[in-house]
């Protein structure tokens, strides 16, 4: 083979690699909603101590709390309960917000202006938090039957019952 058609496969090849890199890396943005969390720090919110869950609070009070309440439970529609998420998840979330990977805008600006430090201590309070009561299911059958006044169980253990 001669010089020339050697150097045309090489720019070849490495179009051929420029054009999978591209690829790979549209494909991955196209993911969405997460960070890469930089070596090593994704757990930190997780770790967080009594003092910082303290101050966590402070943060939730100023920066939070409007929308979704000290106790993150939330009483506005449309604005999501948050208490009792897990801490990474809260701080993974908080970047992506924080760098624009996760859009909304109310969100954006509520982080924007926070260090990394209040972000994990703002994760590390709302997870130390009660999650929300899910609502009662609607027409769920109610313990007490109709019929008898006695509860399920007490209906069911009598039907068991060895005596
Ligand atoms: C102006 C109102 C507002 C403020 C202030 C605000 N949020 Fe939010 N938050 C929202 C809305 C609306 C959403 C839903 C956005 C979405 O769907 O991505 C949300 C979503 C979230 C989520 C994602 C919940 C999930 O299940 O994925 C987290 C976590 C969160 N907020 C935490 C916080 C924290 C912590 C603060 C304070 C630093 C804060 N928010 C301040 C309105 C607000």
């Amino acid at each position: 083979m001669k010089r020339g058609s050697h150097a045309a496969i090489r720019a070849l090849l490495a179009a051929a690699a420029g054009f999978a890199l591209a690829a790979y890396v549209s494909l991955a943005a196209g993911q969405g909603a997460t960070v890469t969390p930089r070596k090593g720090d994704d757990f930190r919110a997780v770790y967080a101590d009594t003092q910082d869950v303290a101050e966590g609070k402070a943060v939730a009070q100023g920066s939070c709390a409007a929308c979704h309440g000290l106790l993150g439970q939330s009483s506005i529609p449309g604005i999501p309960h948050i208490a009792g998420q897990r801490a990474a998840y809260f701080y993974l979330e908080l970047n992506a917000y924080k760098a624009g990977k996760r859009s909304n805008e109310a969100m954006t600006r509520a982080v924007k202006f926070l260090s990394d430090q209040a972000l994990v201590q703002v994760s590390a309070y709302y997870a130390s938090l009660e999650p929300a009561r899910p609502a009662p299911l609607r027409g769920a059958v109610s313990r007490q039957s109709p019929s008898t006044g006695t509860t399920f169980s007490a209906r069911l253990s009598r039907r068991f019952s060895t005596r």
